[in-house]
């Protein structure tokens, strides 16, 4: 598959009147396409992730304020502009990390102060250039990416950070699509416990493209990276900031740790909307804890057990241990401070 050609996987599709999402809580055993029309259902779906990924949720929450716009606009209401505001608040809330969601409630919020008569055409026409901004986003880091990593023996990947989490084609795993169609690679996918984001999305999204992969148990990270078989750490992001401080999935840390020690370089892959340039660094980011039981068998979740979890489901590693930021305004390496203000 060259990038110009369509993808067999999209998260959304938005035909004018209806945004439909994939439900991504129900694969890969089935592909189920939801359609919205509601602005609180679309925040819903996000919180529950029915959509998931930085990219793709900013985008979803863009489509559902064409939504609230198409349900409360009239000439005769008076309070429409209020309501709109009140679905932005529930959809600033449904999940605190990834920074795409504020960022595209905020283009929409500024979108919608510009506009003294009916906002819907103006509100869809961003909406759907949000869209393909990402999707095109997603191509021009494939090659910047693929230019840097070059031949190599193999690829690991963290989450999912593909098609599904985006507008379409990927971040991190746009970058692997682009080595792979340069020259045969092996990409290994982490299972991404507890919500298996690489077992369930990542291998399957490539397997729709034909693309081979092997899936490892999140824990044997270290010993595939000392056997020697991956050159290569390739992952998306949350949030990143001032300083080259990247959140990203749980675990990503872990593994810039082991990557470090075993010589692998560490290669985050992100749309300039994820960057957040009014955070010095990586302490001032909100780390979404999420239900215990998503983590824990269903016997310990029960009032007074004695049993509990703990289940933070972003971590942030420190700008040090990357090797290079890709975004679609260029490439940093070796991020801090003035790499990621060229970008800003
Ligand atoms: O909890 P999720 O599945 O929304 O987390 C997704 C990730 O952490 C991705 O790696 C990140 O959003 C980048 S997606 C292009």
């Amino acid at each position: 598959m060259n990038s110009t050609q369509q993808l067999t996987v999209s998260a959304l599709a938005w035909n004018g009147n209806c945004l439909k999402v994939l439900d991504q809580r129900q694969l890969p055993e089935h592909i189920i396409y939801d359609e919205y029309t509601d602005a609180k259902r679309v925040a819903e779906a996000i919180r529950s992730m029915r959509v998931r990924g930085a990219p793709a949720i900013g985008i979803a929450a863009a489509y559902a304020v064409v939504l609230s716009a198409k349900q409360h606009y009239a000439q005769t209401n008076s309070a429409w502009q209020k309501q709109i505001a009140e679905d932005i608040e529930l959809l600033a809330q449904s999940r605190p990390t990834a920074v795409n969601l504020f960022w595209a409630l905020d283009l929409m919020q500024k979108a919608i102060a510009q506009q003294t008569g009916n906002p819907i055409s103006a509100l869809q026409t961003l909406a759907e250039k949000i869209h393909a901004d990402d999707i095109a986003a997603n191509h021009t880091m494939g090659e910047l990416g693929a230019d840097i990593i070059g031949n190599t023996k193999g690829i690991m990947t963290h989450c999912n950070a593909g098609a599904l989490a985006t507008g379409g084609y990927g971040t991190a795993l746009g970058v692997i699509r682009s080595v792979y169609q340069r020259g045969s690679t092996k990409i290994y996918a982490g299972e991404t416990r507890p919500w298996l984001q690489g077992a369930r999305l990542t291998v399957w999204e490539l397997a729709q493209d034909a693309i081979p992969a092997t899936l490892i148990a999140d824990s044997a990270a270290a010993w595939l990276m000392a056997s020697g078989a991956i050159e290569w750490i390739v992952v998306g992001a949350d949030r990143i900031a001032a300083n080259g401080d990247v959140a990203n999935k749980i675990g990503t840390y872990s593994l810039a740790v082991l990557a470090r020690q075993h010589g692998v370089k560490m290669m985050v892959v992100a749309p300039t909307s994820t960057l957040d340039g009014s955070i010095a660094n990586g302490a001032e980011i909100k780390i979404e804890q999420r239900l215990q039981s998503e983590l824990l068998p269903s016997c310990y979740n029960v009032e007074n057990a004695l049993v509990d979890a703990w289940n933070p489901v972003f971590d942030v590693t420190p700008a040090h241990l990357i090797s290079a930021i890709v975004t679609e305004r260029g490439v940093v390496l070796n991020p801090d401070k003035d790499g990621v203000r060229s970008l800003l």
